[in-house]
């Protein structure tokens, strides 16, 4: 095996999609939960390479893109972002309320209430230390074999360089081989909610 990281391309998009869809399902496949397979890469994947795709990057293999970090600098712009582009053509795409038979699972139907909920409405009190944020996902065959640990140190000396303070990220409390990982790379939790959770990353000392 012989993968590299890289900045993200345009041609990489499709394997955004495919690898968010992939790894959906708190690290699992949820290819099975989906009737529409563009759905979670929509909200969670493709919006981040167009709004800064220096943040973006892909860890590839024999040329083909099988995980990616990517991530906003600043949360609150990004969210703006989000609501004044990204989501208005999404909403009318995925109207509300949404046809039933389009709907597979109690998942895609939360990601279709999630395209119309408003960005903007509330700003955790975190952002102020970590107004960054950040999604990773690697498919299965390059797993367990140090890439994440890669694209994440790719990614925070990428945020240094914008002397960005610090970076968070949520998670589902299933996902018990994540929150290993990101422990391991010094996240520690920020917030706690009933199936998920909030951690950071301080990138600088914060004054307190
Ligand atoms: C979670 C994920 C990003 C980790 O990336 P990875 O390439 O598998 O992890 P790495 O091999 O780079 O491991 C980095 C470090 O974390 C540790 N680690 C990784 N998984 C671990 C686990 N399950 N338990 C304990 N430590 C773990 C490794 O031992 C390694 O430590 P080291 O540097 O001392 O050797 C990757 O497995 C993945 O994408 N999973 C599916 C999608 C997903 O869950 N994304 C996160 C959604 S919030």
């Amino acid at each position: 095996m012989a993968v590299f990281i890289r900045p993200a391309c345009g041609s990489d998009i499709p394997y955004l999609y495919e690898i968010c869809l992939k790894t959906g399902d708190s690290g699992k496949d949820a290819s099975g939960l989906f009737h529409d397979p563009l759905l979670l890469g929509q909200y969670y994947g493709a919006p981040y390479f167009f709004y800064d795709p220096s943040l973006c990057f892909v860890a590839e293999d024999q040329g083909i893109p099988q995980g990616y970090i990517l991530a906003a600098a600043e949360t609150r712009d990004f969210n703006r972002w989000m609501e004044q582009v990204w989501l208005p053509p999404l909403r009318r795409r995925y109207p509300e309320p949404y046809p039933r038979e389009r709907i597979k699972s109690p998942f895609e139907q939360h990601l279709v209430l999630l395209l119309h909920q408003s960005l903007e409405s509330s700003e955790p009190g975190y952002w102020s230390s970590y107004p960054a944020h950040l999604h990773i996902d690697l498919l299965p065959a390059i797993q367990g074999q140090g890439v994440g640990k890669m694209l994440m140190h790719t990614l925070l000396d990428a945020l240094d360089r914008r002397n960005c303070p610090g970076v968070h990220l949520g998670l589902s409390k299933s996902n018990t081989r994540a929150l290993a990982f990101y422990q391991k790379e010094g996240f520690s939790e920020l917030q706690a909610h009933e199936l998920w959770l909030v951690l950071g990353k301080s990138r600088v000392p914060i004054a307190p």
